[in-house]
């Protein structure tokens, strides 16, 4: 079923402006145009959000929200307003005192702002109870786009419920696109599949912005399969891996806002029952290929790394671990503040100038959650100093040996590990591991003490058993 929207507001056109918005969304609209009648629409049905404008008249929004409070609390209420000169007066104060759930919206916004807000207070679960809203499958239709507004994710793991959420593309050329399928359509595996086998398509497409409802579906899928004995790890790992890097994908484009820092702890509370129930991750570490080269997909292997690392020793908690994924997986954060062309980037490829201001990517992304009171200090130090090294080669203080956090010296070895790996001709982490222990430079960067729990991560346990 979907979620129902009540839009109240006493401007008709933006009315159903708004309301055609939230349709294409896929959620149930009802518009009306006085206090009157939004009492009674609420009073009848049973609403997800109120969408109230300021001003509405015949019953004022305060009297709506105060029996919607009052008869409903568990409506969200979103409280529209006309213009910013509004929000200083004194009866936008006393009907912002009203609301006990929700937000003010201003209607000059785009309405994706309010989206935001809707989409952030609906669980997966209500995500997955949309239901098409045609039988019919539309055609497919072409379209000429940048690049630049998609993200993709491997057509196998591609997740969705009863009705797509959002729209799906395939790309025929650079900025060609066709929608394969539309938000609101009938999700069947089968076309799906036949994308896959017939037309041999590797990847699916939607927009960026859509990227949130994938990553919160997709987590819903590994809080609930993570633990799980009975699904396959390599299941799991593509679960994880799809959220954490279109999670970090998302915080590059956006920042880090106070609402997703949650989602970012149940993402790592999900990372760490992956890890800690599967017995075969080793081995499958060994041999994992799913690495590119871009910044979010190294966020992912960084936080998978540091996290199988942590795992290793006799101090290692679920919370450690979960500090540890968190900071892994906003630690090149600060580079969101560096030229865009430098964002995927191998250090190797940058040049002097770029250099140097690469070197202040972990000061900049401290100073970028230092605001952020949901994230733990400990995490807004170890992306201080995780490119502080063993031997004191590395930056911005250039402090060496115990001085450095162990926790910021397990992401760095992580990270450096990362970049080896990505450069060898192979991306696999065992001919990493070879160039790395031969190179006693690199050796030296880092505790001893953490490189031998490191090679553990990649022993398979099944096999020293056996000998
Ligand atoms: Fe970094
Ligand atoms: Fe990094």
């Amino acid at each position: 079923m979907a979620l129902r929207l009540l839009i109240a507001d006493t401007d008709q056109e933006w009315a159903l402006k708004a309301a055609m918005h939230f349709k294409s969304q896929l959620y149930d609209v009802d518009v009306v145009l006085s206090g009157k009648d939004a009492q009674l629409k609420a009073y009848n049905e049973k609403y997800f959000c109120a969408i109230i404008n300021y001003d509405l008249q015949n019953h004022s929004g305060t009297q709506v929200i105060k029996f919607l409070n009052k008869n409903h609390p568990g409506v969200k209420v979103v409280v529209s307003f006309d213009t910013s000169a509004v929000k200083g007066g004194e009866d936008f104060a006393a009907i912002k005192k009203n609301i006990r759930f929700g937000a003010t919206y201003s209607k000059d916004d785009d309405f994706d702002t309010m989206g935001d807000f809707l989409e952030s207070h609906q669980s997966a679960a209500d995500m997955m109870n949309v239901k098409p809203t045609s039988d019919v499958i539309q055609d497919e239709v072409e379209i000429m786009l940048d690049d630049n507004e998609f993200t993709k994710v491997k057509i196998d793991e591609f997740y969705s419920s009863q009705a797509v959420l959002f729209d799906v593309f395939v790309q025929l050329a650079s900025g060609k696109y066709v929608k394969i399928l539309h938000s609101g359509d009938k999700f069947t595996k089968d076309r799906i599949d036949r994308y896959k086998n017939e037309k041999k398509v590797e990847y699916l497409h939607f927009y960026k912005k859509d990227a949130k409802k994938f990553v919160k579906f997709a987590n819903y899928l590994a809080g609930k399969f993570g633990s799980s004995k009975k699904v396959a790890t390599r299941t799991k790992l593509g679960l994880i891996k799809n959220v954490a890097e279109k999670f970090v994908e998302t915080a590059f484009a956006e920042g880090v806002k106070p609402q997703v820092v949650n989602q970012a702890q149940e993402i790592c509370t999900n990372i760490y029952n992956v890890i800690d129930s599967s017995d075969d991750l080793n081995a499958i570490l060994r041999e994992y290929d799913e690495f590119d080269p871009n910044a979010f997909s190294h966020a992912y292997a960084v936080t998978m790394f540091a996290s199988m690392l942590i795992q290793q020793f006799e101090w290692k908690s679920k919370t450690t671990v979960e500090l540890v994924a968190m900071a892994c997986m906003f630690h090149d954060i600060g580079k969101m503040k560096l030229p865009p062309s430098m964002l995927h980037k191998q250090p190797s490829e940058l040049s002097d100038t770029e250099m140097e201001q690469f070197r202040t990517h972990p000061e900049l992304g401290s100073q970028m959650l230092s605001k952020t009171r949901e994230i733990p200090n400990a995490v807004k130090q170890i992306i201080l100093q995780h490119h502080e090294r063993f031997d004191g080669s590395g930056f911005p203080a250039g402090i060496k040996g115990q001085k450095i956090l162990t926790l910021a010296n397990v992401v760095g070895l992580a990270d450096e590990f990362y970049h080896i790996m990505i450069e060898t001709e192979e991306k696999k982490p065992v001919p990493a591991l070879r160039k790395f222990l031969t190179n006693p430079a690199l050796v030296k960067k880092f505790n001893s003490v953490l490189i031998e729990n490191f090679l553990k991560c990649f022993v398979d346990p099944g096999k020293i058993k056996r000998k």
